[in-house]
């Protein structure tokens, strides 16, 4: 922990006023170095009461993702042990890949309050609103073969599934292969990018879109018949680093299980929550429809549809029920 998080840490344990002198010698630092961190705090967005006599009180947090605040959160663990936090990105994968390329350790996380250029999966844009979400990419290096990489992004599904269920009591419904629904309308999205040298995956992007905060308002009009957030869901706002550290704190979950069971344990997991077995699906890939009796996820994420009699294998599309 650095000193920045140190003395947040006393300020908030003290719940009143802490004299400078009081976290001085705890830090070890001069009491000049503490009134530096409090004016450091305060260009965060930190509401600190400063007195003569008192020292100093912490009055108000910024609604902000840094990643001091996320990891009170965050059960330990290598994911979301580094955090990166934007102001406002083009898109968090972009960047995430950019860092996982010039070598960027596993678990390194990328949050950001915007972004502009957004991605979601099949070339889509995410809509993507200032202070409202979580916009968030993890690196990940699995020693894992490329054909098994797919179903990483039911990690995802079911880490964020896991995680507002828990948390805003909502029930949700997962939809191959990277959505997660709420009341049939899209509260979360996951888009993974990798990259692969012959026989090896070198590393995995997971980008994770979750609506927290966001209002109709906030939406863009393409996706307002289709979208929800939490908030719309409950009608109440949630603090957003600690819905993002239990996000990561879920994702180290089940990428541990993915590590020590296989693909197939997740593939599994998720077919069971997705209830997906016998269900009439139509799925367009690429413009090409088809309609079938899902069978259930093959052990590389893929979707197997019985249609008419044959088993098709679908790995990209889009799923209507
Ligand atoms: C989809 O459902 O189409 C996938 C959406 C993924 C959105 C997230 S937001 C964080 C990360 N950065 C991006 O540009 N995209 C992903």
């Amino acid at each position: 922990m650095d000193n920045l998080s140190e003395v947040l840490r006393h300020l908030r344990e003290a719940g009143g006023f802490i004299s400078g002198d009081h976290i001085a010698g705890r830090l070890g630092v001069s009491r000049t170095a503490v009134w530096k961190y409090m004016n450091q705090l305060e260009r965060y967005g930190y509401d600190i009461d400063k007195s003569k006599g008192k020292g100093y009180r912490l009055v108000g947090t910024p609604d902000r993702l840094y990643g001091w605040e996320i990891d009170r959160y965050r059960s330990g663990g290598r994911i979301g042990s580094k955090i990166v936090h934007k102001e406002s990105i083009d898109s968090t994968n972009i960047f995430a890949f950019k860092q996982a390329l010039a070598g960027e350790a596993e678990g390194t996380s990328v949050v950001a309050e915007s972004q502009d250029l957004g991605k979601g999966r099949l070339g889509r844009k995410w809509s993507s609103p200032m202070g409202k979400n979580i916009y968030l990419s993890v690196i990940l290096r699995p020693s894992i073969h490329p054909s098994i990489v797919y179903p990483i992004t039911f990690l995802s599904s079911l880490a964020v599934s896991d995680t507002i269920e828990g948390f805003a009591g909502v029930t949700a419904t997962l939809k191959w292969p990277n959505d997660v629904l709420v009341r049939g309308r899209k509260i979360s999205g996951t888009l993974i990018e990798l990259s692969t040298e012959a026989d090896m995956v070198r590393f995995v992007v997971i980008g994770i879109g979750l609506n927290v905060n966001m209002g109709p308002e906030d939406m863009d009009r393409e996706i307002r018949a289709t979208a929800t957030s939490l908030f719309m869901e409950t009608k109440k706002t949630y603090e957003r680093p600690r819905v993002c550290g239990i996000l990561l704190s879920n994702l180290e979950r089940y990428y541990d299980l993915f590590k020590r069971e296989g693909a197939r344990a997740i593939c599994d997991i998720w077919e069971e929550r997705a209830r997906i077995r016998g269900k009439h699906l139509t799925i367009n890939q690429m413009g090409e429809v088809f309609s079938g009796t899902a069978k259930g996820i093959d052990r590389d994420g893929a979707i197997l549809l019985e249609i008419g009699g044959t088993t098709k294998k679908i790995l990209a599309g889009d799923v209507n029920f």
